[in-house]
């Protein structure tokens, strides 16, 4: 497990592997407060407010492809027990993290630990970053794989992905009723998968060389992100400028991945995104991915269909759509291309 920057001790400077080139590196990294992501108030929904707060979604997703949502209904206790959990699981001995670590044979598909990214073997540049892969679907299956320890690991995470799906389920519900697509639209097949990725970026001698993830968009539906709340790393990319998504208590930040653009054609934004790191704390999130089943069909909702707005995507189903954008990683517009009709 000694490529997992976690188990290095007293990292004093940054190897070589993980130098981005000059022209792709952070450099100086300000948290400007100039922008920042629209912060909605879920509370709102239960009231004749109901229609307004879903146009403050829409909007938030068409402008910034993300949000933050509070008052979500997921209990901040829990919140709190889940950061605290996985922060626990990357301090546990070796031995007690080996079985789950990627190059370990016995490993199991359902709970997996590894350094940087998938592509560790054939990336130019590794990331600063540990990531711990949770699947969720099925969940009772699922647990029964995920780590005994901590000791409450199965117990709390379980509860959490439960919760996150719930509120997943609400917020697609949500965003549903402002595309104008029927009730349950989102809610079968579009998102019957959920994942769980812990991104843990250890501290780092030199941020300004190094990204915990550099510029991506997120192939799924959407993800719901619990940040650490007291260290900033994610940063959005609005206007050609890197705004950073302060942690807020309680809040989950929303983003639209690329699968929600199609949908609803280009209306709402899957945005670039990325994660720096710090140079003198840990920073820990964790995604929930909202993932379409394989054989789902993914195409523009008709409903956002009409004379003045055609379809820019042909149908397509998402396997085809992962088995491209696993050769993409890194080029930005490319996941689509092949998914657009000729105009
Ligand atoms: C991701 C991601 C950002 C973060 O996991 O896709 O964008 O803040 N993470 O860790
Ligand atoms: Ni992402």
């Amino acid at each position: 497990m000694e490529k997992l920057i976690s188990s290095w001790n007293n990292v004093q400077f940054v190897p070589e592997k993980y130098i981005f080139p000059p022209e792709k590196r952070p450099g100086n990294i300000t948290f400007s407060a100039s922008k920042s992501i629209p912060v909605i108030d879920l509370a709102e929904t239960a009231s004749k407010d109901r229609d307004v707060t879903i146009q403050k979604i829409l909007k938030a997703a068409q402008e910034y492809g993300f949000l933050q949502v509070i008052n979500h209904g997921v209990e901040e206790d829990l919140m709190n027990d889940t950061m605290r959990v996985f922060k626990e699981f990357f301090t546990l001995p070796e031995e007690d993290k080996a079985s789950f670590y990627i190059e370990n044979p016995k490993k199991n598909k359902y709970c997996m630990l590894y350094p940087s990214s998938m592509l560790y073997a054939t990336e130019d540049v590794h990331l600063w970053r540990d990531n711990l892969l949770n699947s969720c679907h099925p969940l009772e299956e699922s647990i029964q794989h995920w780590p005994e320890k901590p000791t409450r690991y199965r117990e709390v995470v379980g509860a959490y992905a439960a919760e996150v799906k719930k509120l997943g389920s609400r917020i697609l519900e949500l965003i549903g009723e402002g595309l104008g697509v029927e009730s349950g639209y989102f809610g079968g097949k579009l998102s019957e998968v959920s994942t769980l990725l812990v991104n843990h970026y250890p501290p780092c001698p030199d941020p300004s060389l190094t990204f915990g993830v550099p510029a991506h968009c997120d192939p799924n539906l959407i993800t719901i992100l619990l940040q650490d709340s007291d260290v900033c790393g994610l940063q959005v990319l609005k206007d050609g400028e890197w705004i950073g998504v302060d942690p807020l208590p309680n809040a989950f930040v929303v983003n639209m991945g690329y699968q929600m653009q199609i949908i609803s054609n280009n209306k709402l934004k899957s945005v670039e995104h990325r994660a720096v790191t710090n140079s003198r704390k840990a920073r820990t999130s964790v995604a929930c991915f909202f993932l379409p089943s394989d054989d789902s069909i993914i195409e523009p909702a008709r409903p956002v269909i009409n004379a003045r707005n055609p379809p820019i995507y042909k149908a397509f189903k998402y396997k085809e759509f992962l088995s491209h954008f696993l050769t993409k990683t890194g080029e930005l517009d490319g996941p689509l291309q092949p998914f657009k009709l000729q105009s």
